[in-house]
C-alpha cells in the first residue's frame, strides 16, 4: 500500500496544529517532521520542543527525519517526545554509533529508519537491514523543501528494494524530495511505498485534491 506523508517543512509553522489536521483530512497516512541542525545539513528547522505540542494536537504517524549529525544523542528524546517513526541518517556517525541508536530507538516501542543521502551508495544498508524497518532514500540534498526530483536515484531506489526484500519482504521503502505527480510514478515502480510531499501538499491550497493527486499518480501496479 502506498503511503503519502506531507512534510511539515512546507508547512504554515504559526498554525502547525491546523496544518496536521487539514492534511489528515485530506487523507494523508503520516506526518513527515523534518529536524535540522545546521551542521549535518546547511539549514536550521525545527526540533524537540515542537514535536511535543506537534503531539498533543494530532493522533497522526508521525515520522521523523532527523538529519542531524550524531543523532543517538537525540534519538531516544525524539522517541519520549512522541514520534512513531525515528529515521536517521547513516553517514551521520560511525556505523556502531548508528547501529546503537536504532536499537535504543526499538527499545521505546518506536518504529526506525536509515536514511541515504544522494552521494550515498545504496549497498550500504545492508548491515544496518535488520535494525530498521524503513529505507529513506532521499531524492534531493536534505536541507531545503522545494528542490528538483533527482532521476539518477531510480536505479539506487531499485536496489535497494531489491536489498530490503532478501531480508524484510514488503519493508516500507520511503522517498523524499521532489516528489509530484509527475515523479510519485517513477518512485513507485522503482519500489518506493512511502512518498514524502512537502510542497507538492502544503504548497497546494487545496490538500485533499493534492493528496489524491498523488495516490493516483502512484496507481501504477505492473
Ligand atoms: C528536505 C526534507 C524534505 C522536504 C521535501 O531535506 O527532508 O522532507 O521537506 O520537500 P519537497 O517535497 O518540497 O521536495
Ligand atoms: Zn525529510
Amino acid at each position: 500500500m502506498i503511503k503519502i506523508a506531507p512534510s511539515i517543512l512546507s508547512a504554515d509553522f504559526g498554525a502547525l496544529a491546523a496544518e496536521a489536521e487539514d492534511v489528515r483530512a485530506a487523507g494523508a497516512d503520516w506526518l513527515h517532521f523534518d529536524a535540522m541542525d545546521g551542521e549535518f545539513v546547511p539549514n536550521i528547522s525545527i526540533g524537540l520542543p515542537v514535536l511535543k505540542s506537534l503531539r498533543k494536537h494530532t493522533d497522526m504517524f508521525i515520522d521523523a527525519h532527523l538529519m542531524v549529525s550524531r543523532p543517538g544523542r537525540y534519538a531516544p528524546r525524539f522517541c519520549d517526545d512522541g514520534a512513531d517513526l525515528v529515521c536517521i541518517h547513516v553517514e551521520a556517525d560511525q556505523p556502531h554509533e548508528i547501529i546503537s541508536a536504532l536499537k535504543d530507538i526499538r527499545a521505546r516501542g518506536v518504529k526506525t529508519g536509515i536514511a541515504l543521502k544522494p552521494a550515498t551508495p545504496g549497498g550500504i544498508v545492508l548491515p544496518f537491514l535488520e535494525y530498521a524497518d524503513m529505507v529513506l532514500v532521499m531524492t534531493v540534498e536534505p536541507g531545503f523543501g522545494g528542490q528538483s526530483f533527482m532521476a539518477d536515484m531510480l536505479p539506487k531506489l531499485r536496489g535497494v528494494r531489491a536489498l530490503a526484500e532478501q531480508y524484510h519482504p514488503g519493508m516500507d521503502i520511503e522517498v523524499d524530495g521532489g516528489i509530484d505527480e509527475r515523479t510519485a510514478p517513477l518512485v513507485v515502480d522503482s519500489g518506493a511505498n512511502v512518498l514524502v510531499a512537502g510542497s507538492a501538499v502544503f504548497g497546494k491550497a487545496d490538500r485533499a485534491a493534492a493528496v489524491s493527486a498523488l495516490r493516483m499518480a502512484s496507481d501504477v501496479k505492473a
